[in-house]
């Protein structure tokens, strides 16, 4: 058994991109991920660009936050995502303060200086200069405005009844090809970015960064929709050939996740946690010659303390 081929890719090629893929990875995740909007005290009325808003899962939550005079324009590079967002939209109550557009993170279809705030969730792990697009980002809120960022870090991840050791070499293995699929024709991933954000916004020209950590436990029985997420992240650690894991160890891997006799996830000492970062800064006009672009081999980027 060899997983050769991408998984969960949507038309844009990006892996774990797919509509059914995200929407059931929200729906598993939905209990944390509310609590994340809720944390982020949005000011009612205010105007949000969701940035790579795939297929608006975040907009009925932001929505909320924002209340009835708030506005919210999703943007993103794929029509299929951006179609799917439309469609889930129609008939809601805030169908007439959302907008769905197709654009690049870098070029917001939106006047400089006017967001109150960007959200982006999931999506930083696919720039390839993420110091660069945040500053290019910046320029589109308003002075005071915040930017938020959220993502994964795989290294959080933890099964504890799967060997120790395997997942050490599994996750290893799939770090170091990261560093080097882009040179083998693939497109960028940092599935690692989560901790690496708060450096990377100060190096933007952010201020007032802050890290918020959220720790994200299931255990047996798992429902459905988390069984599907685990399953596709376990494909997807060993797609593309998996070239720098041995054959054996990719075959051990798959037996623990997918379904069979030595599948982990039927087992009552299931056990699975992960920890996702947002992190949330703000925004200060500055004349253009002062913003400051920065050598990503010279920056310290240490994980800042949760809080
Ligand atoms: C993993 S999905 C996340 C979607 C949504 N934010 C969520 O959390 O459900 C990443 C999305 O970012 C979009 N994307 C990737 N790079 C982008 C870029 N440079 N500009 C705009 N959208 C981008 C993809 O098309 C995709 O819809």
């Amino acid at each position: 058994m060899v997983v050769n081929s991408l998984v969960h890719v949507n038309e844009c090629g990006l892996p774990l991109n797919a509509i059914e893929w995200l929407e059931t990875h929200h729906a598993s995740k939905a209990r944390e991920r509310e609590q994340m909007i809720r944390d982020l005290h949005l000011k009612a009325g205010s105007f949000v660009v969701d940035a790579g808003c795939g297929p608006g899962l975040w907009t009925p939550l932001l929505a909320r936050a924002l209340g009835p005079k708030g506005r919210i324009i999703g943007v993103d590079i794929s029509a299929e995502a951006l179609v799917t967002a439309q469609r889930r939209s129609q008939g809601k109550s805030y169908r007439h303060q959302v907008q769905y557009k197709c654009a690049a993170l870098e070029q917001l279809p939106i006047a400089p200086g006017s967001a109150d705030a960007i959200f982006s969730a999931n999506v930083s792990q696919y720039l390839p200069e993420p110091v660069n697009t945040f500053a290019a980002m910046g320029n589109y809120l308003a002075d005071g405005g915040r930017i938020v960022i959220k993502d994964i870090d795989f290294g959080t991840m933890r099964f504890y009844n799967v060997d120790a050791d395997l997942q050490t070499r599994v996750l290893h293995a799939r770090e170091d090809w990261e560093r080097v699929r882009v040179q083998e024709g693939y497109a960028f991933e940092d599935s690692w970015v989560g901790s690496k954000l708060a450096g990377y916004l100060r190096a933007a020209g952010y201020e007032n960064v802050q890290e918020k950590s959220y720790r994200i436990l299931r255990k047996y029985p798992l429902p459905e929709n988390f069984r599907f997420y685990l399953q596709g992240i376990a494909q997807w650690f060993v797609c593309e050939g998996a070239p720098f894991l041995s054959n054996d160890d990719t075959q051990r891997w798959l037996q623990c996740f997918l379904d069979g006799p030595h599948n982990v996830l039927d087992q009552e000492t299931f056990l699975s946690e992960e920890t996702e970062y947002i992190v949330t800064a703000v925004w200060r006009n500055r004349p253009s010659s002062t913003v400051r672009y920065f050598d990503l081999h010279h920056m310290h980027l240490q994980p800042q303390a949760a809080i």
